[in-house]
């Protein structure tokens, strides 16, 4: 190898310029090959001919144009009887001139170094150096100090910086394709080493509170007295506190109470001292919680009674809802149950964890109580009476209706009840059948609901009861069924024929399954059509299932479907197909009679016959 030189050798270039290389012939070429036997390839693909130059005997001249390689081998070879033989190759990086360095902060570590760190910006990928210059004023003849670094710091040598030191510095940068200098930066906010927050931590048994403890780093000496700032954030929210805090001299550690804070919350601290010259940087940041605190809210209590009850066995289902707390004061672990007769000594406590409880009562009336309790604590308590049996029930208000508005369904009642101030609106799928199903929400001092968007789904019917609350009672509801949005049904009424005569004919047909129905069925439609006749209908309401088909043409096929409509639009069953009879029962008979009649004729006529023969 070698016998070729490259030049220029290991080239570092601007990225994406157009490059240009000599390959130079030793002197111990063969001698039939001269330089127009020379070919070029970056790695392994080769260079176009015309790219190519032959300058003289021994040397070629190669065109890169676009180079955006960030490292490549540039390689000439020569021709020898059909082989290619490797005389040279050099390495390409390309890359960028540097950026103008900024951004500059150093590190005071009393008696020790200084170090200065700066941001050099993007990523050069060529070899680029730095100079660090400092300087205590910016006159011409000023001391300097000097710093080279290829990592974007420097450091300077105690005793150059000492306590209450401010300097002005500079950095140059340098690489094949640039030298960018910053502006001189005056350097006051120089910093000092930063402390350390050891623990953010709740204190047993102490609400609402954090204890900050942290310390002085290993590298500020302890005669240094320190003013620090401590910074508080809740870490759900955006804005942060502060707080001024001291810093004795010889002391290591240090800690302060942050209080008022809000229960079982995440904070997070970070702290700043300064020694009266610096300041330091913001410490790494570290996450405490506050107490955890017993629920504040009594939880959402409700009640479903199985309408199947004998005087002696009730079965009720309680349901709650645990109403969320911004912030939340705790994690709930579970809730007590319980249950006191109104009449008798009974009385009975359980615990769960679920939302529900099933209770089997007589038919006494019972007073039911749910608390809430986590590790901290009980929430107050929410209590629900269960009347006894026979015990009269309150009024259900005068009307109800819903309606959909701006895709929301809106419920409202009326009453004549002044009295009543609160009421309970319980909604469940029509389909839903497990008592635990359904959803409930107390309303006061008001007389209609708008649900919230997406509490009812679309093309579900749903039930809807409204209970009066008149004090500590619970009145009869007053119920309904709606849609918050119909479609059209999924499938049509299956028909099929009943009483086929002569001229008439009973079509019948089933419900659709409430799951297809999509919404309220307001009337059916039987079509029905002759063969090769004209297609006829007649539409009745939805409460009836069946439609006497009456004047058909006799001894004729017909088809027959049934639609289902709801307001939002139809569907068909499937077609039937039938024909009409010859006769009807009424000509079956007269033919029945008649033939009957003329047997009997003939068998007098034959007797009477046989009679006068016989004599
Ligand atoms: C070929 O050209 C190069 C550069 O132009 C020159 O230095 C060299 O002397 C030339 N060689 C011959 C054999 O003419
Ligand atoms: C190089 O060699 C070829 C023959 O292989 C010849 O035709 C050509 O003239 C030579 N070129 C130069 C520049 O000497
Ligand atoms: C250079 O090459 C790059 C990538 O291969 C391409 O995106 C760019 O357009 C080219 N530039 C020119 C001037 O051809
Ligand atoms: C300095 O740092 C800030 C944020 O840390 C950054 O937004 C800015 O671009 C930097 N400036 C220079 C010149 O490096
Ligand atoms: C936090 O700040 C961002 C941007 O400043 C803002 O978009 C967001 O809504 C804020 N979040 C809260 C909880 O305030
Ligand atoms: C912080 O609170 C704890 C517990 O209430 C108390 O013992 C301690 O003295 C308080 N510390 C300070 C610095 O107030
Ligand atoms: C049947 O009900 C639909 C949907 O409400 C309605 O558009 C149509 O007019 C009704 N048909 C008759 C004949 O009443």
């Amino acid at each position: 190898m070698e016998q070729a030189q490259i030049s220029p050798w290991s080239p570092e270039v601007e990225r994406g310029s157009t490059l240009s290389f000599l390959c130079v012939l030793g002197n111990n070429r063969t001698l039939d090959r001269n330089a127009s036997h020379i070919i070029w390839k970056l790695e392994q693909n080769l260079i176009a001919q015309e790219n190519y130059n032959v300058i003289n005997e021994t040397v070629s001249n190669v065109t890169i144009y676009n180079f955006t390689h960030e490292r490549a081998h540039v390689r000439c070879f020569i021709n020898v009887s059909g082989h290619e033989q490797l005389l040279n190759q050099t390495q390409v990086r390309s890359g960028f001139r540097p950026d103008k360095p900024g951004n500059f902060s150093c590190i005071f570590y009393y008696d020790k170094n200084t170090t200065c760190s700066w941001f050099s910006g993007k990523e050069t990928h060529l070899t680029t150096h730095y100079t660090f210059i400092a300087k205590r004023t910016l006159h011409a003849a000023d001391e300097l100090h000097f710093c080279r670094s290829d990592n974007g710091s420097c450091s300077l040598f105690y005793p150059y910086v000492t306590m209450g030191t401010i300097i002005w510095c500079q950095v140059k940068a340098k690489n094949a394709l640039a030298e960018v200098t910053s502006e001189w930066v005056y350097l006051d906010q120089m910093e000092t080493v930063k402390p350390e927050i050891i623990e953010v931590k709740a204190i047993p048994g102490v609400k609402q509170m954090l204890r900050i403890t942290w310390k002085r780093s290993e590298l500020s000496p302890n005669s240094v007295k320190f003013n620090c700032r401590l910074r508080y954030r809740n870490t759900r929210l955006n804005y942060s506190e502060e707080v001024n805090v001291l810093m004795e001299r010889g002391k290591k550690k240090a800690s302060f109470n942050l209080t008022a804070l809000h229960d079982f919350t995440e904070y997070a601290v970070v702290i700043q001292c300064s020694d009266s010259f610096f300041f330091t940087g913001w410490s790494e940041e570290k996450i405490g919680r506050t107490e955890e605190q017993a629920p504040s809210r009594e939880v959402n209590l409700w009640r479903v009674i199985e309408s199947s009850q004998s005087s002696e066995n009730r079965t009720v289902h309680l349901l709650w809802k645990v109403v969320e707390e911004l912030p939340s004061s705790g994690i709930i672990l579970g809730y007590k149950i319980q249950c006191v007769s109104e009449s008798s000594t009974y009385k009975k406590t359980v615990s769960s964890t679920n939302k529900m409880d099933i209770l089997s009562l007589t038919g006494e009336a019972y007073v039911v109580s749910v608390v809430a309790y986590s590790s901290a604590g009980e929430s107050p308590e929410a209590t629900l009476r269960i009347p006894s049996i026979g015990e009269e029930t309150p009024k259900p208000v005068d009307t109800v209706k819903a309606f959909t508005s701006n895709e929301q369904l809106v419920v409202e009642w009326e009453t004549s009840a002044l009295e009543v101030q609160r009421y309970v609106l319980e909604w469940y799928k029509e389909q839903e059948t497990e008592p635990a199903g359904r959803s409930w929400q107390y309303i006061a001092n008001a007389t209609n609901w708008t649900a919230p968007k997406g509490v009812f789904e679309p093309f579900e019917c749903y039930n809807i009861s409204v209970y009066p609350l008149p004090k500590d009672k619970i009145g009869a509801p007053k119920s309904l069924q709606a849609y918050i949005q119909e479609r059209s049904p999924s499938v049509g009424p299956g028909a099929k024929m009943e009483n086929l005569g002569k001229n008439e004919v009973m079509i019948k047909w089933e419900e659709i399954p409430k799951a297809q129905r999509n919404g309220f069925i307001v009337n059916y439609t039987v079509f029905y059509k002759p063969e090769g006749g004209k297609e006829l209908s007649e539409t009745v309401n939805a409460d009836f299932l069946q439609y006497q088909l009456k004047l058909l043409k006799a001894n004729t096929q017909y088809t027959a479907h049934v639609m289902a409509s709801n307001k939002a639009g139809r569907a068909n069953g499937s077609t039937i197909t039938f024909n009409t009879l010859k006769l009807s029962k009424e000509d079956l008979i007269l033919m029945n009679t008649t033939i009957g009649l003329c047997m009997l004729f003939i068998f007098v006529l034959g007797t009477v016959w046989s009679l006068k023969k016989h004599a």
